[in-house]
């Protein structure tokens, strides 16, 4: 049977608050998950959370959590278990860029992609994966990107995360398939979110010419990759990379 029910599940989303994690916490809402939606923003995520509760009469949740902060993942999570015992789906989509020529970049920037985009993402995951191990059941879903296959110019620190995130993918998925804990991939392409709204409109209409579905991508394109990988569908997939770019890579 076709089945992207997920009304049985618990789901935690990191940087819901907006864009694509946002995007994703609605589609998994739609589909009966509870969510619980996060940002740094305390009171920005429980309105997230309030509104996606209304809008599609499922259980929420809404907490501050700074992914570049060991104590707040771990204060976080914690309320999670107590509320709900745990997520039985984790999308580790929250990143973010401080893109520089290499000349120009210092350790700091260097380290705080890396701290953001990647410790958080390991602390997050070795905390949600617990309940997951003992039910025997998990989703696992990490937000690469397309640069971490092909590289970009001022983006040696972001991609470097997003190169990263595939091998941890592809290792966590070798060690946990064995507990039917599936771990995945989406590599989004040019998506118009907040991240990219800041670019320049000639370095915009550039990327435009490379791709072949002629649009950029919006955050629901890359939620349906999501959903459907989170869904009882993809269930005999794991250690993939779902390419979302328009087919420009
Ligand atoms: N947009 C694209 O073209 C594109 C392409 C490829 C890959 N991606 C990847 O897709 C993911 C989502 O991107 P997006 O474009 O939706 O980004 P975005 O619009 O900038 O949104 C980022 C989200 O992350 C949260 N966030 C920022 N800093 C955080 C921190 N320190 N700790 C916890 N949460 C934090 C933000 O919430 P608060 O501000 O409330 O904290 C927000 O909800 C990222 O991993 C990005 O690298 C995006």
């Amino acid at each position: 049977m076709l089945c992207l029910d997920l009304s049985e599940k618990r789901a935690l989303i990191t940087g819901s608050t907006r864009g694509i994690g946002r995007a994703v916490a609605e589609f998994l809402a739609k589909s009966g998950a509870k969510v619980v939606i996060t940002g740094r923003d305390a009171s920005r995520a429980e309105e997230v959370a309030e509104e996606i509760a209304r809008n599609y009469r499922v259980e929420t949740l809404g907490l501050a959590m700074n992914l570049g902060e060991e104590g707040s993942i771990r204060e976080a999570y914690s309320k999670v278990e107590e509320k709900w015992g745990g997520v039985d789906v984790l999308v580790n989509n929250a990143g973010i860029t401080r893109d520089k020529l290499f000349l120009r970049m210092s350790p700091e920037d260097w380290e705080e992609v890396i701290r953001i985009n990647l410790t958080g993402t390991f602390l997050l995951t070795s905390l949600a994966i617990k309940g997951m191990l003992k039910n025997r059941w998990g989703r696992v879903v990490n937000l690469s990107s397309v640069v971490g296959f092909t590289g970009n110019v001022g983006q040696v620190n972001y991609a470097s995360t997003k190169s990263a995130l595939i091998g941890f993918t592809k290792s966590l998925a070798k060690e946990l398939a064995g507990r039917n804990i599936t771990v995945n991939a989406v590599a989004p392409g040019f998506i118009e979110t907040d991240m990219t709204a800041g670019l320049k409109e000639e370095l915009k209409q550039e990327y435009l010419k490379n791709i072949p579905l002629g649009r950029f991508g919006k955050p629901e394109d890359v939620a349906g990759a999501v959903l459907f990988l989170c869904s009882d569908l993809a269930s005999y997939i794991t250690g993939e990379v779902l390419h979302v770019n328009g087919g420009m890579y």
